[in-house]
């Protein structure tokens, strides 16, 4: 059967990125370039200068991954492009980058959502990963549970109410004077911590049992903290990191197994920037080892955001039929498993 390679775009946030990748599995390149260096000087992602460095850099990874796959447009069989959710200026330079060389070049466009994204990165590296599946997506702007009932179909069994679980590793790491992004520093700081230290709560959201609540937790360590500097005692801010940390996982990971046991799923999944977070899938793979579940994870480099993800999860879509037209537009609140 004839190699089917697929050209992935990505800039839905701060990370400018394109890739090539075979079949939905094998990677011939991932470029990315990050702007994490200019937005850390503003403590978080300044939309405007995101668009602008986008559009500064979206030629040169295209290039550059062409390149390094050794290949040339007319290699290309589809061309995959995040459509949402994300930032709308920035999600418009990689859409525009994509049509236009659709159409130049006529190569087939398909629109893809940036978390289906994140949920198909476990696809490169776990070829007995297979639906249906449940998984684990914990970015810095989405906190879902979703089953994964086959490829490219997606159905959400629990959300945030709040606070996505990246966004509170970034709230917490500004209070603890660690700056941006947040979550790598936590997950570091916290290894010298010591996670009982401080009882943290453990939301639940009455009726909903896979749902979550971060915003209570984020206010706890708030609370914490002014409560020491009030009364001048000193913090331990490693011991501070570690006990938010184990309240994030604790919730995350009992909410994850809790649905995959209820769903009949054998297989689990974790994926987003967060499912880098080592404490993370160390109490995931125990968990699963526990209840006789089997695990899968992304490498570091295809957690956080990247452009082979999108290409895997373009190559399922293309071969599902999916097609979109030169009117596709970036859609910044795209729900998962919906084509808008
Ligand atoms: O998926 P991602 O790269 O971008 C979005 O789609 O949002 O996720 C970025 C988020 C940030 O909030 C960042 O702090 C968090 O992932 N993150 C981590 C770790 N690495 C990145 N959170 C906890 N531990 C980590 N090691
Ligand atoms: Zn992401």
């Amino acid at each position: 059967m004839k190699d089917i390679a697929v050209l992935g775009i990505e800039s839905s946030c701060d990370e400018t990125a394109a890739a090539v990748v075979l079949n939905g599995r094998e990677v011939k390149s991932n470029i990315i370039y990050s702007q994490i260096d200019i937005h850390k000087l503003y403590g978080g992602v300044v939309p405007e200068i995101a668009s602008r460095k986008h559009i500064e850099k979206i030629n040169y990874v295209i290039k550059e991954a062409l390149r390094e796959a050794e290949m040339t447009l007319e290699d290309i069989d589809a061309i995959a492009v995040t459509y949402g959710p994300g930032l709308v200026g920035a999600l418009l330079v990689g859409v525009g980058a994509a049509k236009a060389i659709s159409y130049a070049a006529d190569i087939p466009l398909v629109g893809v959502n940036h978390i289906e994204g994140h949920i198909s990165a476990n696809y490169i590296e776990n070829e007995s990963l297979v639906p249906p599946f449940m998984c684990l997506v914990a970015s810095g702007g989405h906190s879902h549970i979703v089953k994964v009932t086959d490829y490219g179909k997606y159905e959400i069994i629990g959300r945030t109410r709040d606070d996505a679980a990246g966004e509170a590793f970034d709230k917490v790491a500004r209070a603890l004077g660690l700056g941006y992004p947040g979550g790598p520093k936590v997950d570091a700081l916290a290894k010298e911590g010591n996670p009982d230290a401080i009882k943290f709560p453990r939301a639940v959201v009455e009726g909903a049992p896979y749902d979550f609540s971060f915003s209570g937790l984020k206010s706890a360590v708030l609370n914490y903290l002014n409560g020491c500097a009030m009364k001048k005692t000193e913090v331990n801010r490693a011991d501070v990191a570690a006990s938010f940390q184990q309240a994030v996982i604790d919730v995350l990971t009992e909410h994850t197994i809790q649905a995959a046991i209820d769903n009949n799923c054998k297989q689990v999944a974790l994926a987003g920037g967060v499912a880098a977070n080592s404490s993370l899938r160390e109490a995931l793979q125990n968990v699963c080892e526990r209840k006789g579940l089997e695990f899968f994870r992304p490498s570091n480099i295809f957690c956080t955001d990247n452009a082979a993800m999108i290409a895997v999860a373009g190559y399922h879509e293309f071969m599902n039929g999916v097609r979109s037209g030169l009117d596709l537009n970036a859609v910044p609140n795209l729900p998962i498993g919906a084509r808008v």
